[in-house]
């Protein structure tokens, strides 16, 4: 390249550099009270050692608790990168997605909450379920989809958990998630949560299962992933 070829190629990239820079800071601005961080948390395989992406199998669906000790989030590995996306809400909320993490970028990860009444996976049965690309669910037809038999919500997590029907009217909250020498960390939570209503809704079952609404409440420094298949005894997909 001659020199006013590089001057010129140097001067597009200031500038889309510029505007990038502009892009995400007014995003990010946008997002203040919908990204909460919380404890650094490693993502462990059950033996409580780091998680590295080979164990994180596509379309494979993964459980994992945070940031409490009782909020399940799912971990996916969506095969492809997945690219960062803007997401609108009804109130006019904006906030930005910033996609996959990983070498491919193909790794996100969602609250397992249903934003519509909060429907999760328990030890018992999941109404809530990730359909890979070769399982579409029977009722809407669709695969490579979150979606919730409980009223038939379904999202998208190709697109920071945007609902694509049913009666949520809420993405997913999605999982921050930080990839540091080939390990994985959840740092924090972007969009709507629903820990408050899930905490109440289920106080009694929580209760039950964690000794006390304190132990429930606990903020999580490490998270073991499990395949949902291994965590929940049935699976109600539809
Ligand atoms: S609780 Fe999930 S769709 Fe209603």
């Amino acid at each position: 390249m001659d020199r006013r070829g590089f001057i010129r190629t140097c001067g597009v990239i200031a500038v889309a550099s510029f505007l990038d820079a502009r892009f995400f800071s007014e995003a990010l601005a946008n997002q203040e009270g919908l990204l909460k961080t919380y404890n650094k948390a490693l993502l462990t395989k059950e033996d409580g050692s780091p998680i590295s992406e080979k164990d994180i199998l596509p379309h494979k669906e993964y459980i994992f608790f945070y940031p409490y000790a009782s909020t399940p989030c799912f971990l996916l590995n969506l095969g492809d990168e997945v690219k960062g996306a803007e997401i609108k809400l009804n109130d006019g909320q904006v906030y930005l997605w910033k996609g996959g993490v990983g070498t491919k970028k193909s790794i996100v990860a969602y609250s397992a909450i249903c934003s519509h009444q909060w429907s999760y996976p328990t030890r018992e049965y999941a109404f809530i379920n990730y359909y890979p690309p070769d399982k579409a669910s029977e009722t809407t037809k669709r695969a490579s989809v979150i979606q919730c038999c409980a009223h038939l919500s379904v999202f998208d997590p190709k697109m920071g958990g945007k609902v694509l029907e049913g009666p949520a009217e809420v993405p997913l909250a999605s999982i921050v998630l930080q990839e540091e020498d080939g390990k994985f960390y959840a740092v924090g939570v972007l969009g709507k949560d629903q820990f408050d209503a899930f905490f109440e809704n289920y106080k009694t079952d929580l209760r039950k299962e964690y000794g006390s609404s304190a132990k429930a409440k606990q903020l999580v420094d490490k998270c073991s992933v499990v395949e949902v298949e291994r965590y929940v005894k049935e699976l109600i997909r539809c």
